[in-house]
């Protein structure tokens, strides 16, 4: 049955990744059978231009009519002075919250042809392979009460909310150990259960849930540790799982031992295996429309989204090697540039990557 792949560019640099990302898709349905449809949406500051919210009606109608969805990134500095609610990210925020994308995985795989464009040691990061899995809809990022608020003495206060419900922190630690089953088995919690009740009951539910998973090594760790351990020797980790701010910040952190935050695809999906597939990097406004940015964290995207939601893991595996063999080349992007390599565009590196694909 022909599968409907929502794309939502957004904004920034997320126009002309995307793209790219579109001709691989293309070359996917004309040459290898691929029977996809796309259709093409607005997400962000683009939607705000077009239709006044940031995650409209009509991108809501087609995100759910859809199986797949490939978002590039939102932001702008145009969009700073709207009001918060109507503001870029709120769009992508409501998209994950609507779909119910609670779960977000973030790997970080360092290609061993980038190993020297990482900022730390060759050896601390050569072969890294961990799997970041995020909890997406819930946390400090959706919890109520939240805003800003006038106090008796006339001073402002700004408020947020950390919370988890059980069933929250079951489903996401469940994603989570499935995820370390298919790989090297070993799981590590990150958490803050020495200050942070939520956090309390989100070690004890992991912990529960484990019981269920004799076979994973289940380890925990406070959040503050885990990101010194994770610049100090990262090659420790299989499949970390995390609430959602923290996340967060742990995936930046990991994108940069790859070498550049333009080389990590994402996947969030929902309780049925339909997902939303985004690089990890946000939208670059201050390279938007130069042809600097890398393409391939969104052109792993499609492969992460040809493996989770289109049953297509051959493909998937024909999108990475193809990948791989662009880098091999010494085709890079600036943000990956080192001396002895080639310099190529956005555009550039999109069209080796279909001319690798059609050549295997
Ligand atoms: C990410 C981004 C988003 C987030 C922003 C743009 C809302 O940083 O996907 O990591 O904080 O989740
Ligand atoms: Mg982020």
């Amino acid at each position: 049955m022909t599968k409907k792949i929502l794309v939502l560019p957004g904004d920034g640099i997320g126009k002309e990744i995307v793209a790219e990302a579109v001709k691989v898709i293309n070359v996917l349905k004309a040459d290898f059978g691929l029977d996809a449809e796309v259709v093409e949406g607005v997400i962000g500051g683009a939607a705000y231009d077009a239709e006044g919210h940031p995650y409209p009606e009509v991108t809501q109608q087609q995100a759910r009519a859809a199986d797949a969805i490939l978002l590039g990134a939102v932001g702008g500095y145009e969009y700073d002075d709207l009001p918060r609610d109507l503001r870029p990210e709120r769009g992508l925020l409501g998209i994950r919250a609507d779909l119910e994308l609670f779960s977000n995985l973030r790997p970080a795989i360092l290609n061993a042809e980038l190993a020297d464009a990482s900022s730390l040691k060759p050896e601390v990061v050569a072969d890294l392979d961990i799997m970041i899995v995020r909890e997406l809809t819930g946390g400090i990022y959706f919890g109520e009460p939240r805003g800003i608020r006038n106090l008796e003495n006339g001073e402002r206060q700004g408020y947020n909310t950390l919370v988890y419900k059980e069933s929250e922190i079951d489903r996401i630690a469940h994603s989570a150990f499935q995820i370390a089953m298919k790989r090297d088995k070993r799981l590590c919690s990150v958490d803050k259960a020495n200050v942070l009740e939520v956090m309390e009951l989100w070690h004890e539910v992991v912990e529960r849930v484990g019981k269920e998973y004799p076979e994973v090594e289940l380890s925990h760790m406070y959040v503050d540790n885990a990101a010194m351990q994770l610049v100090k020797d990262p090659k420790q980790f299989d499949v970390m799982v995390t609430g959602n701010m923290f996340g967060d910040i742990l995936s930046d952190a990991a994108a940069m031992l790859t070498g550049s935050i333009g080389m990590l695809p994402s996947a969030s999906l929902d309780a049925n295996g339909k997902g939303m597939y985004e690089p990890i990097h946000g939208s670059a406004p201050d390279i938007a429309g130069q042809g600097l940015a890398n393409p391939l964290a969104t052109i792993m995207s499609v492969g992460m989204m040809l493996r989770y939601s289109l049953d297509q893991s051959e493909l998937a595996g024909k999108v990475d090697a193809a990948v791989e063999a662009v880098l091999k080349a010494g085709l890079r992007t600036q943000d990956i540039y080192v001396d002895g390599t080639s310099k190529v565009s956005t555009a550039e590196m999109g069209d080796a990557v279909v001319k690798a694909l059609l050549a295997a």
